[in-house]
């Protein structure tokens, strides 16, 4: 049996028969966009937050979605359904749809749905219990006057080849840093430091995801006290951190123990372990499930 459950425009299908069209614009250009939710106790995880960035992300490419929320509500839940036991990864695309070989989405007519379920990963015990290791990228990332990563569209090309330099490596992601040579995020996740008690992440001008569990953190650390910076930071200060974490919905808050060779000096640390436990509450506060 498939690892995979799929649903394309509504319908649940089978692997072998899950394709679209070679005329898709979102497979010809990467004319799409994307959300990926997670289950907690079969329920959704903040699902408005992940269905109000995805209006943002298809709005910044002039695409309106043709199903409402409801419409989406369902499509992941009857993917955690289809799937046996465990929690699950539900990923949406929408794409602009099949048109004509033409750059232009004028002949795009309706959006192509697809849904995919799959098993939330386990992420090894050892990446939270010692840091896991993330390299910094030499490939930068796109800057907002691009393709604005802000966007959780198909254009993921910059985030492949950061995470092929990253897996030669033997690291597990990779911080990219903008044009101007500051921190942005990783290839799918959000990152943090601590320097001197202060919490301090890449602000949205940088160029960056909005992260949902970035949005969580910040909230955690207002809630918890803990002062916190959103903007410039740089290579060095990466290096310079007294705790280091990555964010996102499949990794909840994991430790950084390693940026290549270097060693980060507390990993984990204390403030990192008592974020991870306040994110971990609001994980399963029913008030964020749907
Ligand atoms: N990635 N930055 C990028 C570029 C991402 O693709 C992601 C999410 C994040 C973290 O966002 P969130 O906290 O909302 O998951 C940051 C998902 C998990 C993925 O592509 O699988």
């Amino acid at each position: 049996m498939s690892d995979y459950v799929i649903s394309i425009n509504g319908e649940m299908t089978e692997e072998a028969n899950a394709k679209i069209s070679v005329l898709d614009h979102g497979f010809l250009f990467g004319d799409s966009v994307y959300e990926v939710v997670r289950t907690v106790g079969g329920k959704l995880f903040a699902a408005d937050r992940h269905l109000k960035r995805l209006h943002g992300s298809a709005g910044a490419i002039g695409m309106t979605l043709q199903q409402d929320d409801n419409w989406y509500l369902d499509l992941w839940r009857k993917l955690h359904a289809r799937r046996e036991g465990g929690e699950s990864y539900l990923r949406v695309i929408i794409t602009r749809g099949v048109g004509q070989l033409d750059l232009h989405p004028a002949t795009c007519e309706t959006q192509t749905v697809i849904g995919i379920g799959k098993a939330l990963n386990r992420w090894p015990d050892e990446h939270y219990a010692h840091g896991c290791k993330v390299i910094l990228a030499k490939v930068r990332r796109n800057p907002k006057q691009s393709t604005d990563p802000a966007i959780k569209s198909g254009n993921y090309l910059n985030n492949v080849l950061a995470i092929i330099e990253a897996r030669k490596q033997d690291a597990v992601e990779a911080i990219m840093l903008n044009v101007k040579g500051h921190v942005t995020e990783c290839t799918t996740s959000n990152v943090f430091i601590i320097k001197d008690g202060v919490v301090k992440t890449p602000g949205l001008d940088e160029g960056l995801l909005e992260g949902v569990t970035r949005g969580f953190i910040l909230q955690v650390c207002s809630e918890l006290k803990l002062p916190v910076v959103e903007g410039q930071l740089t290579e060095q200060d990466i290096l310079d951190a007294d705790e280091v974490f990555i964010t996102s919905t499949t990794r909840d808050v994991m430790p950084v123990g390693f940026i290549g060779d270097h060693k980060v000096r507390r990993t984990p640390g204390t403030l990192t372990i008592r974020i991870a436990n306040a994110y971990h509450e609001l994980l399963h506060d029913s008030k964020n499930h749907t």
